[in-house]
């Protein structure tokens, strides 16, 4: 088998602009998948990050399927502590920020409710190595951080698992973070080596491209590498007000009273400045020379104030829709039908393909 190449990031940002472009001029052309581990609430690294380019990308026309990926919980931690809570937030959170089912092109669906995508799972586990899963420089990642000593197996295969999400609705746009970026060279990879070796009359899969959303990623209030809930240094969509301004209250900042952004040489101020930016859609340099020498507790309390505006409505449309757990069944319902109507008719072609149609399932042909 040739082996996978990931390429340079370079490449792959230069790919990902060029896809923006085709999208811009043709957005019905295409259909995205992207999803979540339900782990719980989303905070604002989630907006900035990923919401919001997925309700840009709906708005603009493409049709959009989100999966929950539930079962990749289980890859780090041995049960699935309230699980159902997390699921029914993580859309609670989807539908505040703006993905909208109604449009009839947004499908939200609960992976371990599709069983067609763990039955594209198998076929898939024969076309990569064991070598590649175990190289896999996010799942390596992934492993260190659980600190964990023994590793399950759904931590290795996982990817492949998520091919099968990706690939079974045919997906041509994955709308991801750089960590992704492996995951998806193993899925375009997997659907080479299966038209190669199946469907060389008739491919049954697209190579599906990854779009780089352009929104810098946010640090934790703390000032580490990353937002995160179990972190306890983000904030997060549901939070209130108050605690909003609690949790800015206690951001990390450093000794120098005249604010500035740089990046790289001050990290946290930087950070608090582009939360500012991202809401006030003002540049970072001009938020800093406008507070200047009045330090970082007035950048904090102008902080504050931005996002609790920018947040309000969504957080208004999120109290509201916690209150109709039926609203948000039924979404994850009519998303879910819609998912395994094109799962079925995807396996029906994988099986024919494969030769494996013996006509004893309703999808086979007689
Ligand atoms: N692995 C992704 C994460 O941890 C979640 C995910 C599951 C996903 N299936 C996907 C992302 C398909 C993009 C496409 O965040």
């Amino acid at each position: 088998m040739e082996t996978i190449d990931y390429g340079t990031f370079e490449a792959t940002l230069e790919r990902s602009n060029r896809l923006e472009q085709a999208l811009h001029r043709d957005p019905g052309r295409f259909r995205a998948l992207t999803g979540d581990r339900p782990t719980g609430r989303l905070h604002v690294g989630h907006l900035f990050g990923s919401l919001e380019n997925r309700v840009r990308l709906q708005n603009m026309g493409v049709p959009i399927f989100v999966v929950i990926a539930d079962y990749q919980v289980l890859t780090d931690r041995d049960c699935a502590d309230d699980i159902a809570d997390s699921v029914y937030q993580l859309v609670v959170d989807y539908l505040a920020a703006g993905l909208d089912p109604d449009n009839g092109r947004t499908h939200i669906f609960v992976h371990s409710h599709v069983p067609e995508l763990n039955q594209l799972l198998l076929p898939f586990l024969t076309l990569v190595t064991n070598a590649e899963l175990s190289r896999n420089p996010t799942v390596k990642d992934e492993i260190k951080a659980s600190g964990r000593q023994h590793i399950n197996a759904g931590m290795y295969t996982y990817p492949v698992h998520q091919a099968a999400d990706i690939l079974f609705c045919k997906a041509t746009v994955v709308p991801v973070g750089k960590d992704q970026l492996p995951h998806l060279e193993q899925t375009r990879t997997i659907a080479r080596r299966f038209n190669a070796r199946y469907g060389v009359d008739k491919p049954v899969f697209p190579e599906p491209q990854p779009l780089l959303s352009n929104a810098p990623s946010i640090l934790g209030l703390d000032g580490s590498e990353k937002m995160s809930k179990s972190r306890n240094n983000a904030v997060m969509l549901s939070s209130s007000e108050d605690e909003t301004a609690a949790y800015i209250k206690t951001a990390k900042t450093d000794v120098d009273r005249l604010i500035t952004y740089d990046p790289v040489g001050r990290p946290e101020v930087s950070n608090l400045l582009l939360l500012l930016s991202l809401c006030t859609k003002k540049d970072p340099e001009t938020l800093a020379s406008e507070i200047g020498n009045a330090g970082a507790s007035r950048l904090k309390s102008i902080l504050t104030e931005a996002l609790n505006e920018y947040l309000r409505p969504l957080r208004q449309r999120r109290s509201e829709l916690e209150q109709d757990p039926q609203l948000i069944r039924d979404v994850l319902k009519k998303g879910t039908a819609r998912a395994r109507d094109v799962a079925r008719e995807t396996l029906a072609e994988v099986r024919q393909a494969m030769g494996m149609a013996y006509g004893v399932d309703q999808g086979d042909p007689q």
